[in-house]
């Protein structure tokens, strides 16, 4: 991490002055640098943030895509970019899995040809994980690839799905039902910009279930951060803003790092898959109470990872337990509540990116702190996680 130091107009060093914990971490991609901002007020400094970034620049025409719930965030934008000289063209979008779809893409690309955006400008996407897939895969294809400035909103995306350049969108399976991510690019943000102040108006139910990538980052690479977030998990999940400054650069910091390792998910980026071959496979099926949210599935997928690697003596029972309290206390679920079956889940894993050529991958806990890939894991393994947060 380092903090921001580029001083080339003294305007725009005046304005970032003004924001609250300036913090860039790179992601040093070769050929594709990349950084992540961490600045509460960035929102209205990010003519000067764009200004004074090498890799950004400011950019003559921007098509500024939103969800819609942050309409009030994408107008300070737009208000900031216009007072600079940008010509931007607003594009609201309702985030939900349904419209990361390729007939809302068309309509990106249509809005980006109808603002006459050429390979100059740039797209910028401000909301969640949602918004950020499709806008990022929307900037890839546009033109062969124009720039994307990503702007997440919710934790979830502050920490995961707006660093590292994956985007895409979702098609319907042959045999029916969603089929998440499966047409997509990597495609780095020439810069990812994280305001907490946009977590205000974020639902808690919606930072709950960032949280529970917040706990991932921690099992995979800093038993540090696991434990400070079990403790602080009161805090965090009222947004305690110093609580939550303090988390979103050490839970950065883990994904940067792997991502600048294995950038197209070769090998060790897999990782951060941990508690997604489950949380994927129950995200779709109904629960009791309705639909769980992403981070929620992955919460439930961690607790069932847990299982597996405790089933194959990688956990302690200590461990384990501790794992789901953390989860608990973050108000995440422990377990799925609906009318499924071991039989139907472990179809739905089958279809997981991670069986390649029928074989299926873990991504399991090696204690906290470290994870390892295991490839083939036993059936019994599978059972007994799934026992484990109620399928049987
Ligand atoms: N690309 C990646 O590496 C990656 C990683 C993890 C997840 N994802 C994807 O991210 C998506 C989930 O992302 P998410 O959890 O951020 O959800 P999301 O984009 O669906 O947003 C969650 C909800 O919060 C609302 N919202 C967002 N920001 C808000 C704010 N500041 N104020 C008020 N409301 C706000 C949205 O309208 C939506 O209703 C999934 O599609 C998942 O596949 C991608």
């Amino acid at each position: 991490m380092r903090a921001f130091h580029r001083s080339n107009t003294r305007g725009c060093a005046a304005d970032l002055a003004r924001t609250r914990l300036l913090i860039e971490i790179p992601v040093d991609i070769p050929g594709q640098p990349s950084s992540v901002l961490v600045a509460r007020g960035a929102l209205e400094n990010l003519a000067s943030i764009l200004t004074m970034r090498a890799g950004t620049k400011l950019p003559r025409r921007a098509l500024l895509c939103f969800d819609r719930n942050c309409t009030a965030h994408a107008q300070q934008a737009a208000r900031v970019l216009r007072a600079a000289g940008v010509v931007v063209t607003e594009f609201g979008l309702h985030a939900t899995e349904d419209a990361k779809s390729a007939a809302v893409v068309e309509t990106i690309w249509d809005a980006a040809l109808a603002a006459r955006l050429d390979r100059g400008d740039c797209f910028i996407a401000i909301g969640g994980g949602i918004v950020g897939d499709l806008v990022g895969f929307a900037a890839a294809t546009y033109l062969r690839g124009v720039r994307v400035v990503q702007i997440p909103t919710t934790l979830l995306s502050m920490v995961d799905a707006a660093i590292g350049g994956k985007t895409g969108i979702n098609r319907t399976l042959p045999e029916g039902g969603l089929g998440k991510n499966l047409v997509g690019a990597f495609w780095q943000p020439s810069i990812t910009i994280v305001d907490a102040n946009t977590l205000r108006t974020l639902p808690k139910r919606e930072l709950r279930s960032g949280l529970a990538e917040c706990v991932k980052h921690g099992l995979i690479a800093d038993a540090t951060l696991f434990h400070d977030i079990a403790r602080d998990a009161n805090e965090l999940v009222n947004n305690h803003e110093p609580s939550i400054d303090r988390l979103l650069p050490r839970a950065i910091v883990v994904k940067t790092a792997i991502v600048a390792r294995d950038p197209l998910e070769r090998g060790e980026r897999a990782k951060l898959n941990l508690g997604h071959t489950f949380g994927h496979a129950i995200e779709t099926i109904p629960t009791a109470s309705g639909k769980l949210l992403h981070g929620e599935a992955v919460a439930i997928g961690l607790v069932s990872a847990a299982a597996a690697a405790r089933a194959m003596q990688m956990l302690s029972a200590h461990e384990e337990t501790n794992i789901t309290n953390a989860l608990t206390s973050c108000g995440l679920p422990r377990s799925f509540q609906g009318e499924t079956s071991a039989a139907e889940v472990m179809r739905r894993m089958g279809f997981d990116k991670k069986a390649e050529g029928g074989s299926l991958k873990l991504i399991l806990p090696k204690g906290i702190g470290a994870c390892e890939i295991v490839e083939n894991p036993p059936p019994e393994v599978v059972l007994e996680a799934l026992r484990a947060i109620g399928i049987a």
